[in-house]
């Protein structure tokens, strides 16, 4: 029986945070490890060059990433990991994809509308964003993407994307249609992990935990949590809290605890650093051999651009420039 396949990306853009672990990473080597997926996970270079224009910069987390990855558990030997920019096929298809998507259609994606809102000069790159995004899901047949919730819209980009190819070119190969519809796979626990101050983490808020943070950093992060006296419990304290422990374990210890928001946030500096030591330990040692890590991203480009570039060939036949 063949096994399905799963791809998943995240942008070299900085450090990553609990919130890409906990929505997302953490589910890829949960995956990977269940052995019942082809999995391939990705650098998303090209996606982060909106943001990034210094290529020392670039260069530097992108190493950090792929570091990241092996630090977290993804083993090379099982799946295929690989950098966005290694595989020309990921460009070569958004352009397809590009003749086939309408700008209205574009001008709906949150990630647009957000900039727009927020009066910056949207470049053509952001605006584009979800169609290459499309192109790195379709082109090795995924079924599965899991993501945090904020990615959503795109992976449904990605299959209306997937439909419209198929409706315009009747998308007939001997398999059947030329693309695959992917399912975004989201934990609803995690689907959105809140930052320091409550709002959605991420890293342009400035309100993240770093995952693979230093304790002195847990201990500032921690300590700049905003409480709020109003509620039961401090809300933003015990919402990030219960990624550590199970909301039976917290229950006594918020109980126990009522209106003593130091002595919660130093039991939650315990519990988070509990988790991150080791991998932070992993990783250090990891880091120390830059050279394998270089290895395992030449291998991994190997392996996905054997699939990609044969995908990209029946793509090319079916709309008739082959
Ligand atoms: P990126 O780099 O912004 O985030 C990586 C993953 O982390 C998830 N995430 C969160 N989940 C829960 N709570 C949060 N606060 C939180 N913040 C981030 C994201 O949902 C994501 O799953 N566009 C993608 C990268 C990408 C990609 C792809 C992903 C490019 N091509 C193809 C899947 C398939 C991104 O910017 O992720």
């Amino acid at each position: 029986m063949t096994k399905k396949t799963l791809l998943s990306g995240v942008k070299p853009t900085g450090r990553p945070h609990i919130g890409n672990y906990f929505g997302a990473m953490r589910q890829f080597v949960e995956l990977l490890n269940s052995g019942d997926y082809s999995c391939y996970f990705f650098i998303a270079d090209y996606h982060a060059l909106n943001f990034i224009q210094n290529a020392e910069e670039m260069r530097r987390n992108t190493l950090d990433l792929a570091i990241d990855y092996l630090a977290i558990g993804l083993d090379p030997k099982k799946a295929v990991l690989f950098k966005q920019s290694d595989i020309s096929a990921h460009t070569e298809l958004c352009w397809i994809f590009d003749t086939l998507v309408t700008v209205p259609y574009l001008m709906r994606a949150h990630a647009f509308k957000d900039a727009e809102a927020k009066g910056k000069e949207v470049n053509v790159g952001t605006f584009n964003y979800p169609v290459l995004m499309a192109a790195d899901i379709l082109l090795y047949d995924t079924d599965v993407v899991p993501v945090g919730q904020d990615q959503k819209q795109h992976v449904e980009y990605a299959r209306d994307i997937a439909q419209k190819f198929n409706n315009a070119f009747g998308g007939r190969t001997s398999e059947g249609c030329t693309f695959k519809l992917p399912e975004p796979k989201i934990l609803e626990s995690v689907a959105t992990v809140p930052g320091i101050d409550g709002r959605k983490m991420s890293k342009s808020y400035g309100n993240t935990i770093p995952l693979f943070a230093s304790r002195e950093e847990i201990e500032k992060a921690v300590m700049s949590i905003v409480t709020d006296s109003s509620g039961e419990l401090p809300a933003n304290v015990y919402n990030i809290h219960k990624l550590f422990r199970s909301e039976e374990e917290l229950k006594p210890l918020y109980e126990a605890n009522k209106g003593k928001y130091a002595n919660l946030k130093k039991a939650l500096i315990e519990d988070i650093d509990a988790f991150i030591k080791p991998l932070r330990e992993h990783r250090a040692e990891l880091a120390k051999n830059e050279k394998k890590v270089h290895e395992v991203l030449a291998a991994g480009a190997e392996r996905a651009n054997a699939i990609a570039s044969k995908k990209l060939e029946v793509v090319k036949k079916t709309i008739g420039v082959k």
